[in-house]
């Protein structure tokens, strides 16, 4: 294991958890030195866990259910690591349900993960296109910075 390398394992289907975990990774790379891998879930699979000293996990979320290969991620052997996870859940950014809506996505999720005790964890919105076109979009990319400074700031301690 060593101790600045850093995995961003993410499923997204319609792109918004993608630019969040691009957007976390470069400012790890960046501002805190790490080295990041990112990994898309639905093609490819992290070589091996073993390497890694912080693990960021990211999914989002339809018809109620955050994304399958995001939540099988957290079936892996992940003791010993700094573990975050986030999801992207257009509930998640509107105003008035976003305690709901991490609460459901978020807490309920890693409640099936006893073992996992995230260093962080957060709900950011996310973007519906019909078409190409965008019909919502309530994300918040400097939320998302923020997010990834905490994150930096803990995964440098
Ligand atoms: C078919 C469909 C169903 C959705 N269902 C939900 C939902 O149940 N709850 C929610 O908060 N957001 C829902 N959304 C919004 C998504 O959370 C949003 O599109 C988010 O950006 C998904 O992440 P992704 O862009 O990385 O795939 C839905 C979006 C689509 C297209």
């Amino acid at each position: 294991m060593e101790a600045n390398k850093t995995l961003i394992a993410y499923e997204t289907k319609g792109g918004a958890t993608g630019e969040s975990a691009r957007k976390i990774a470069e400012i790890l790379r960046s501002k805190y030195g790490l080295e990041v891998d990112l990994v898309d879930l639905k093609k490819q699979k992290p070589a091996s866990l073993e390497q890694y000293r912080n693990v960021v996990i990211g999914g989002g979320v339809r018809a109620g259910k955050v994304y399958e290969k995001a939540l099988k991620f957290l079936e892996n052997d992940l003791s010993g690591k700094r573990v975050a996870f986030f999801v992207s859940s257009a509930e998640a950014g509107t105003p008035g349900s976003y305690e709901k809506a991490k609460a459901k996505f978020v807490e309920s999720e890693l409640a099936n993960h006893p073992k996992i005790v995230p260093v962080s964890t957060e709900a950011f919105g996310g973007r519906i296109k019909i078409l190409g076109k965008t019909v919502t979009d309530n994300r918040d990319m400097a939320k998302v910075e923020a997010w990834a400074e905490e994150l930096g700031a803990k995964f440098t301690q």
